[in-house]
């Protein structure tokens, strides 16, 4: 299942991590991702609005790869599935989600920053890890220092990543994508700013494109 996951996300390079606050603005704002060359999308259970926005996403844009972030248990990892999700990203790796995620369709990836929890995700049989908080737990030294006892991880970072920073990321040899909510803050969201997003997407992309 992971494999799938890799191969979604290797092309993708970026991932945007959606905070929707209103259903209707799902559409919209996939469709200006999309149309800035951004396909593979993050929508994250983190307000009311997001399983109606995510589902609204994936009947109406089907260009779209929709994967549904901040999944914290197998009763979310449950709802991910049922929404048609294409993937699940959680911000830990608790054993109860990692077993969950053993004997579920959908393609998981767990959330790390230390080594005891690469070590736990790697003797479930995960390889491909979300590193986060990026930035925060120590940035590319850290990566490069977990990269040493574990040279086989491939990672996709998040937290605190940004058009400043994200081609660095990208440059490391153990990360395959990365992923945050530079491409769409919650206020161009909020004040409907969608060419603002697609010419963001755009810009990103010129320089990200492998
Ligand atoms: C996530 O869940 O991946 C993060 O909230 C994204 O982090 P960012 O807002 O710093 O990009």
């Amino acid at each position: 299942r992971q494999a799938a996951l890799e191969q979604i996300l290797i092309p993708a390079r970026i991932v945007p991590v959606l905070t929707i606050d209103r259903a209707e603005d799902g559409v919209p704002l996939a469709r200006a991702l999309v149309a800035g060359g951004v396909k593979v999308l993050e929508v994250t259970f983190r307000t009311e609005a997001a399983a109606a926005a995510a589902k609204a996403i994936i009947a109406e844009v089907p260009e779209a790869v929709v994967g549904i972030g901040t999944v914290l248990n197998a009763d979310d990892l449950r709802r991910a599935q049922e929404l048609g999700a294409r993937f699940a990203v959680s911000p830990g790796a608790t054993p109860e989600l990692l077993d969950a995620a053993a004997g579920s369709a959908l393609p998981l990836l767990p959330g790390v920053a230390t080594a005891s929890e690469i070590m736990q995700t790697h003797a479930k049989g995960f390889k491909l890890l979300k590193f986060f908080p990026a930035e925060q737990a120590g940035g590319i030294p850290l990566l490069r220092a977990l990269a040493g006892p574990f040279p086989k991880m491939r990672f996709c970072p998040t937290g605190g990543i940004d058009g400043s920073n994200v081609a660095t990321w990208l440059a490391e040899p153990n990360v395959i994508a990365a992923g945050g909510s530079w491409l769409c803050p919650g206020s161009d969201i909020k004040a409907a700013n969608w060419e603002v997003i697609t010419g963001r997407c755009i810009d990103a992309m010129k320089h990200l494109r492998r």
